[in-house]
């Protein structure tokens, strides 16, 4: 028995190396951008990143067909040629759907052969015709058994539909992605994992959102990467419960947010996790940049604290308290993917960073963290 372990230990190695040297991405460092947000794309240091997402193409429910809308049809054109004057090596992907698309649509196009098809061609028409290196899938949610079975149908077909056009065209292969819930059980519906894990090149794992005045009357990490009492949602939740799913973690890249949410106290004395609050601050639903964040401390004189535990920022002033992620937040997240070896991180939005600096951090964590050596663990 013993003397079998060196060889499987060789065997293992000499695969993974070939895996990845013949298909897989070996590193993900991202962020979506998109064009409401009014920031300039030429304003992207995409020196920071190996893949940006360009945000949102939208599906037409009568026809099954990916468009982007006639505003943003230049901006989409040229983004992958605006975006790679700065970094001539940074992948683009096109993202489809989003958190305010219809998402019966999705339900209705992958429910049919027919309609999948009119998806997946057009998907790819429009890709190549505007530049992209791949295409991105943000269906917000699958919400019952059978869309979940239709998600993975409609993905391994998009999947033989890339590789056949590849080989027609002759061209690198489009890689596909898609922006999935954190955990692989949504709502006690499953992710069809193996579709996943066999079709795409990875998926971004939305962890964030998990406390909002939306639908959190108490103070909460927005984006917390660890939840101590292990009742609550956490990054570390969402991406344990999609690997033990069987989801390899080279496929799994984690997300975090360039935003938070404000609230206002009930109490001004009480800015602790889980204080009371009378609901949004600051904007309708409580959402605010972290460039805006940077502006509210630094205006009102805010304290900010950084809570290891959860791993996540708040900052308060008077009777407004924000719930949000500032540097060593996301340089623990970092940390956190690369020692995990995951594929790597994205980030929601470009736009809303201060100068870059979150981005920065971030790319730096990276580069500067050693991964762990699982493979020879496991052995
Ligand atoms: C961090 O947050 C947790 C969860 O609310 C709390 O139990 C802990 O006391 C906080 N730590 C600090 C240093 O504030
Ligand atoms: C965050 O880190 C970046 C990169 O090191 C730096 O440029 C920026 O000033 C930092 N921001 C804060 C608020 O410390």
């Amino acid at each position: 028995m013993s003397s079998t372990k060196p060889i499987s230990l060789i065997v293992s190695i000499t695969f993974i190396f070939f895996l990845q040297s013949s298909s897989a991405q070996t590193v993900v460092k991202a962020s979506y951008w998109f064009p409401a947000s009014e920031y300039p794309v030429t304003d992207i240091d995409s020196s920071l990143f190996t893949h940006l997402f360009c945000a949102f193409a939208d599906l037409n429910p009568q026809t099954n067909q990916v468009t982007v809308a006639s505003t943003s049809q230049t901006k989409f054109s040229t983004f992958t040629q605006t975006v790679q004057r700065r970094n001539p090596s940074v992948k683009t992907l096109l993202s489809i759907g989003g958190g305010a698309a219809d998402k019966t649509a999705f339900a209705s196009m992958a429910s049919n052969p027919t309609s999948r098809k009119s998806f997946i061609d057009s998907s790819i028409r429009l890709a190549r015709s505007y530049g992209f290196h791949g295409l991105d899938l943000d269906w917000e949610y699958p919400s019952s058994a059978t869309e979940m079975s239709n998600f993975g149908t409609l993905l391994r077909e998009w999947r033989s539909a890339v590789v056949a056009e590849a080989t027609s065209s002759g061209r690198p292969r489009l890689l596909l992605a898609a922006a999935v819930f954190y955990s692989n059980n949504y709502y006690s519906v499953l992710y069809p994992v193996q579709a996943v894990a066999n079709s795409l090149d990875w998926v971004n794992l939305m962890a964030y959102d998990f406390y909002g005045p939306g639908w959190s009357r108490v103070t909460g990490p927005p984006a917390a990467l660890y939840d101590p009492s292990n009742a609550g949602p956490s990054g570390d939740a969402g991406i344990r419960s999609w690997t033990q799913a069987g989801l390899p973690a080279k496929k799994a890249v984690l997300g975090f947010p360039y935003y938070g949410y404000a609230w206002r106290l009930s109490n001004a004395n009480s800015h602790s996790y889980y204080a009371a609050t009378t609901g949004a601050a600051i904007s309708p639903d409580g959402s605010i940049g972290y460039g805006q964040i940077r502006k509210f401390i630094v205006d009102n004189g805010a304290s900010t604290v950084y809570n290891s535990t959860v791993v996540g920022d708040y900052c308060y002033a008077g009777t407004t308290w924000i719930g949000y992620d500032d540097n060593q937040s996301i340089v623990t997240k970092v940390r956190y993917a690369k020692q995990r070896d995951l594929l790597g991180y994205f980030s929601w939005h470009v736009g809303a960073d201060d100068n870059s600096g979150l981005s920065r951090a971030a790319s730096r964590a990276w580069d500067a963290t050693a991964a762990t050596a699982i493979i020879i663990q496991k052995v």
